[in-house]
């Protein structure tokens, strides 16, 4: 079972910054997970909610805000003093913090609020320009844009995420297409998660952070878990070698 840090190290890190991820880097884990979103003057930045409001000191809506604007603001501080000056970064910082790295970048686009016209193209554009695109998995909870990587880039791994499980989750994988589900932790344990996994659905559960869940899903045979203590988890799993 793989292991992905999610919004970065997030529980000791603040959530989507640059200290999350350079902390992610230095760890043997598979993976890193962030959240995508345009700006005004459509740049792609990595931050968790449409709003800059909860983790950082300023106030608005990320669409409403060109990058300039967006980095007058601090994004560490909520978290702890130590970490005064965090910026929102740009997708293309946050690539470049894994260049030289084997980890697995899955890049979850924030479109399922807002529609942001152009961002599947965007970040495309952006892993292509550092040749990272074999190392990327574009996730979203739009399923209208799992569609649009499908059909920009079919090479690229796509997911499909979920809160709530369906019912023949696999014909629907098939039809999107999604080369991937990226599945809610309550939800991990249902039939038809079950049956995806038994017909070789690659199956990664979202948050993970309690061993005794990291086991249940160990034993079943998903392929990610994704964790806000990636430490934790890489613990757990070379005692359970
Ligand atoms: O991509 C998995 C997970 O991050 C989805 O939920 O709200 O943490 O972005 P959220
Ligand atoms: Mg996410």
């Amino acid at each position: 079972m793989k292991i992905f840090a999610h919004r970065g190290y997030s529980a000791k890190y603040p959530e989507n910054t640059l200290a999350a991820f350079r902390a992610t880097a230095e760890l043997p884990v598979d993976g890193v997970e962030f959240d995508v979103h345009l700006t005004l003057d459509r740049q792609v930045v990595v931050i968790h909610d449409e709003r800059i409001d909860r983790t950082s000191n300023g106030t608005g809506y990320v669409k409403d805000l060109t990058l300039a604007e967006l980095r007058q603001f601090d994004y560490g501080s909520w978290f702890g003093e130590e970490f005064a000056g965090e910026v929102i970064p740009t997708l293309k910082e946050v690539l470049e913090v894994f260049k030289g790295t084997n980890h697995h970048i899955n890049i979850e686009l924030k479109s399922d609020i807002f529609v942001y016209v152009g961002l599947e193209e965007c970040v495309l554009r952006e892993v292509e320009a550092l040749g990272m695109t074999n190392r990327i998995v574009i996730s979203s909870f739009d399923h209208e844009a799992v569609k649009r990587v499908a059909d920009l880039a079919p090479a690229v791994e796509n997911a499909a995420l979920f809160v709530n499980m369906i019912l023949d989750v696999v014909d629907y994988q098939e039809k999107l297409p999604a080369k991937a589900l990226h599945v809610f932790l309550p939800t991990a344990v249902r039939k038809p998660v079950l049956e995806a996994i038994s017909k070789g659905s690659v199956v990664r559960v979202w948050t993970v952070n309690d061993i005794q869940y990291a086991e249940v899903l160990l034993n079943i045979g998903v392929d990610a878990i994704f964790t806000d203590e990636p430490e934790k988890m890489l613990d757990f799993l070379t005692k359970s070698r």
